[in-house]
């Protein structure tokens, strides 16, 4: 779910004290029945930048109880899963980047993966037609999750306990916490959903209109994280938990497994790396979509003079939009699970490739999606990032996901978390276009255990081997174009975090052939562009980027996107 809010630098948000009792999480001693929106801040110690002001307000206090990066990022990811229910998540999934203050590159995988029950046309009716409602909502939507092995995988390159990382998200569910406007706004229109996909009321639900300073409280929820915080990792996949997930599978037709649940592992990958004139890049792999196009992207920009073309001009969109459509017609192609799918992961990242993938490109007009294919080979966007930075040199960049806006919209009925309905970004069929409108074949078909291809893009830029930025959104097929943008306005075009993050953006898939962009696009670029021969649509706010920026002299610029509740945190 995208948002348009208006950029509001530290503005309240109508938050009123709506219980007598006030937890107070870490030596911030944030009010969660009360706090403010913190947009940008700059400092020299260490910055969280995520999606809610609570949860990076939790990181922050890990950071200054003497946590690394890695583990704001773990405190950060936890809270989010209860004051970001949309998104935030222990049902759903995610990636994690980091470059280690020893030099080391380290990413994690925690897609979720297909149900060992799972199989290629079990979201097919019996005359082969797609039945997509299946792949959205409810407990056939979700794949297994994955987030829990995520932060027990991640947890080793931290230095406090788990314990410790995990109690403010505790307290924040037990005692409750004020939602915001938008977080109200969002459960009032999923309230519908939430009754028709639930075997047990959840406390999403409520009689009356949810409103901004409304406390949510979610007893099932703390229960379940005491359980992880007792057992670790066997506290979600092993025993009560399990038996939760399984017994709500069961009263819903959903297909998970004891054995899916307990067999669920986290992958270290090879990280994706590649240079951009002297920057070290360093991506999630495969299957992030990520790993593969944000180099195909960069490749095919690195011989243009894009800058003297300048910033959102007819010439820098139109070339930007040719690479987006050439990118992503490869990934309807070729990417799936690589575990899984042959993919040809060299050629796709190399130079060649990129030169060869633009030699028909022209200059002065649109191209077009029948034209270009994919390249010959020899054979909901409700998601949410954060990015951590500590001066001992850590750097994270987690994206994690329930794909669409509270995901499948099931909650495991007694244990109080949100499903993911992850199963629709596999190709339900080929040519059918997920919820993304992004279609896929063979490569990204279902099969079990397999893991659906993402577009998650947890992003870090090295400069001499330091961290440079830390950079990453939310936004389902847009979140790659983000990331190319974002990078783009900082490397090319010389911008500060705050207009590299909030300035317009655009996004090209290769289909649908149009070309979307945001509201405040410049109406001048659109009609050239029109022009030209591209279909332009406008379309709701782009991802929500939160970016950090480490200067020179060791300071850093932490901004959190104007199109949300981000909140960026840092001393
Ligand atoms: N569910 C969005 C993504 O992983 O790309």
């Amino acid at each position: 779910m995208q948002k348009s809010n208006t950029y509001i630098l530290l503005i309240a948000v109508l938050l009123y004290a709506c219980s007598g009792s006030r937890t107070v999480i870490g030596p911030t001693k944030v009010n969660p029945y009360q706090y403010t929106i913190q947009k940008k801040i700059t400092g020299t110690h260490g910055a969280v930048v995520s999606a809610h002001p609570l949860a990076s307000e939790v990181g922050l206090a890990i950071l200054k109880q003497g946590g690394n990066a890695v583990d704001a990022a773990i405190a950060t990811q936890l809270a989010l899963a209860v004051v970001y229910p949309a998104a935030g998540n222990i049902g759903g999934g995610g990636f994690f980047v980091a470059h280690l203050a020893d030099g080391k590159n380290i990413t994690l995988d925690y897609r979720e993966k297909a149900p060992g029950k799972a199989h290629r046309d079990m979201y097919l009716d019996k005359n082969g037609n797609a039945i997509t409602s299946l792949s959205l909502y409810g407990h056939l939507a979700a794949g297994v999750p994955g987030t829990v092995a995520g932060l027990f995988a991640a947890a080793p390159h931290g230095k406090l306990p788990f314990k410790k990382l995990v109690q403010p998200a505790i307290d924040l569910a037990e005692k409750g916490y004020a939602i915001t406007a938008d977080e109200a706004a969002d459960l009032n229109r999923a309230q519908a959903a939430f009754i028709k996909y639930n075997t047990v009321t959840p406390a999403f639900v409520k009689a009356t209109p949810w409103k901004a300073g409304d406390t949510l409280v979610q007893k099932d929820l703390a229960n379940t994280l005491k359980r992880i915080r007792d057992k670790g990792q066997a506290g979600f996949y092993e025993g009560e938990t399990a038996r939760l997930i399984v017994e709500e599978m069961q009263r819903g037709n959903g297909i998970i497994s004891y054995d899916d649940l307990k067999s669920y592992t986290a992958k270290e990958r090879q990280p994706s790396i590649f240079d951009y004139k002297g920057y070290t890049i360093v991506t999630m792999p495969l299957p992030s979509s990520g790993g593969i196009l944000l180099p195909q992207m960069m490749n095919m920009i690195a011989n243009k003079p894009l800058k003297s073309y300048g910033f959102q001009t007819a010439q820098s969109v139109q070339l930007m939009t040719e690479v987006e459509r050439r990118a992503y017609a490869d990934r309807a192609k070729f990417l799936g699970d690589v575990d899984f799918f042959k993919v040809p992961v060299k050629t796709l990242t190399s130079d060649a490739y990129a030169k060869e993938r633009m030699k028909d490109y022209d200059p002065s007009k649109a191209g077009s999606s029948t034209a270009v294919q994919a390249g010959i080979i020899p054979e909901s966007e409700e998601t949410t990032h954060l990015s951590v930075y500590d001066n001992s040199g850590n750097a994270v960049a987690v994206t994690t996901t329930l794909n669409g806006g509270y995901g499948s919209k099931t909650v495991v009925g007694g244990a109080g978390f949100l499903l993911n309905n992850e199963m629709d970004d596999f190709s339900v069929k080929p040519g059918v276009p997920n919820m993304y409108g992004a279609v896929g074949g063979d490569a990204n078909a279902i099969v079990p255990g397999k893991r659906m291809l993402s577009s998650m893009t947890p992003t870090i830029v090295l400069k001499s081997g330091k961290p440079y930025l830390v950079v990453g959104t939310p936004g389902g097929t847009t979140i790659t174009t983000s990331v190319f943008q974002t990078l783009v306005n900082i490397l090319e075009f010389d911008m500060n975090a705050d207009d590299a993050v909030n300035k317009p953006k655009f996004h090209h898939q290769w289909l649908p052939d149009s070309l979307l962009v945001e509201k405040d696009f410049p109406l001048s670029v659109r009609e050239q562009l029109q022009q030209m021969g591209y279909k332009i649509k406008e379309r709701s706010a782009i991802g929500r980027t939160e970016v950090i920026r480490i200067l020179p002299d060791g300071s850093f610029e932490a901004v959190g996107d104007k199109r949300g509740d981000d909140h960026a945190a840092g001393y």
